[in-house]
């Protein structure tokens, strides 16, 4: 594959200016004869999880095709699932640039983009034009401009509004670049919040005749007891899925390096250890009754097949991607 040349150019460039000459180039050549240049075709290996068939274990995380975009060129390129969104119900510019660095030598990302995007409705649209065969989780979280106390009723106008065309929704509690986003992962915010997705899960599946499947997206950096506490809530609320974990705001194994002291969440590579430890934990929590899907800073096989040692029922990838590209995906599809 090309990737090593790819990633040498794109890199010469600014990560987000990398991104949208990414996507462009994507976009140009999805549907067209050229998607040759990005398909892989790899072989069937069936998970079941949250009562949905995937035709593979690994999946794109969140983020990276935020509005939806790419949702053909990705699936071209093998995974079995695909996580568009974040997503909030009004379009938001985000934080300002610059907001995304690339810490190259521990192949770690930081980034405090801050929701941007252009919205549940664009982002509805796009879905509703993509042909993906696999299982489309979408990703939904609240506006920067709504107060914490009133996000709830962002995440069911975004819960309304995906529902008929998501394979599973997945609720973002966990970005560090939201103020008091974070707050929702605890006590009776959090309890309050489940209460409410559930009721309208319940609703739309009445009203669609169609059981979408919900899963929360949880942060690394809860304690132990919050944790154990976490796992208690979503078991009690009867949720479908957790998602371990999202971005980092430890510091600690990039220490001394370029932009390391850069606000925001840190994944890749020195996520990866913390990530397994919290999806071990919740493992030992949630003993099988409720599924796990793993990611923080798979770059390997053998990262990938750790995250599942640890109880990750699926695994996703972004920040190994950027560094190693389809081949990672075609290297773990292949051997997991
Ligand atoms: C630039 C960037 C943007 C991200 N945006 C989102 C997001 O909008 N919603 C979300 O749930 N996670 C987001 N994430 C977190 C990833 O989905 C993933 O949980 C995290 O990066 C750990 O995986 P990784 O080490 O493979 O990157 C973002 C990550 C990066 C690097």
């Amino acid at each position: 594959m090309f990737y090593p040349l790819i990633r040498k150019v794109l890199f010469q460039f600014d990560p987000e200016r990398a991104h949208e000459l990414t996507f462009s180039q994507l976009r140009r050549i999805s549907g067209t004869p050229l998607e040759f240049l990005i398909r892989q075709s790899l072989p069937n290996k069936p998970v079941s999880c949250m009562g949905l068939s995937f035709k593979n274990p690994l999946g794109l995380a969140a983020g990276l095709d935020k509005d939806g975009e790419c949702i053909d060129a990705l699936g071209a390129m093998g995974f079995g699932f695909i996580e568009v969104g974040t997503v909030t119900p009004r379009p938001q510019s985000g934080n300002e640039k610059p907001r995304l660095f690339r810490i190259i030598e521990a192949e770690g990302i930081i980034n405090r983009m801050g929701f941007n995007n252009r919205g549940v409705d664009n982002l509805v649209e796009n879905v509703k034009k993509s042909r993906f065969g696999g299982i489309l989780g979408i990703n939904i979280g609240k506006n920067k401009d709504t107060p914490v106390e009133q996000g709830k009723e962002d995440y069911l106008t975004c819960m309304e509004k995906v529902y008929p065309y998501a394979g599973y929704i997945a609720v973002n509690i966990s970005s560090p670049n939201t103020p008091g986003l974070r707050s929702l992962q605890y006590g009776e915010a959090l309890d309050d919040l489940l209460t409410a997705i559930k009721n309208r899960q319940a609703e739309l599946q009445q009203q669609y005749q169609k059981y979408v499947p919900i899963a929360v997206k949880i942060a690394p950096d809860l304690s132990e007891q919050e944790l154990v506490q976490v796992a208690d809530s979503l078991l009690r609320h009867r949720i479908d899925g957790v998602i371990a974990t999202n971005t980092t705001l430890d510091r600690s194994l990039v220490q001394g390096l370029n932009y390391c002291q850069q606000s925001g969440g840190l994944s890749g590579r020195p996520l990866q250890l913390r990530s397994t430890e919290v999806i071990r934990r919740l493992s030992q929590e949630l003993s099988g009754r409720l599924p796990i899907i793993g990611v923080g800073g798979i770059d390997s096989l053998t990262a990938a097949r750790e995250k599942i040692a640890a109880g990750a029922t699926l695994v996703q990838i972004y920040s190994g991607f950027i560094f190693h590209g389809p081949t990672l995906i075609k290297r773990i599809v292949n051997n997991i």
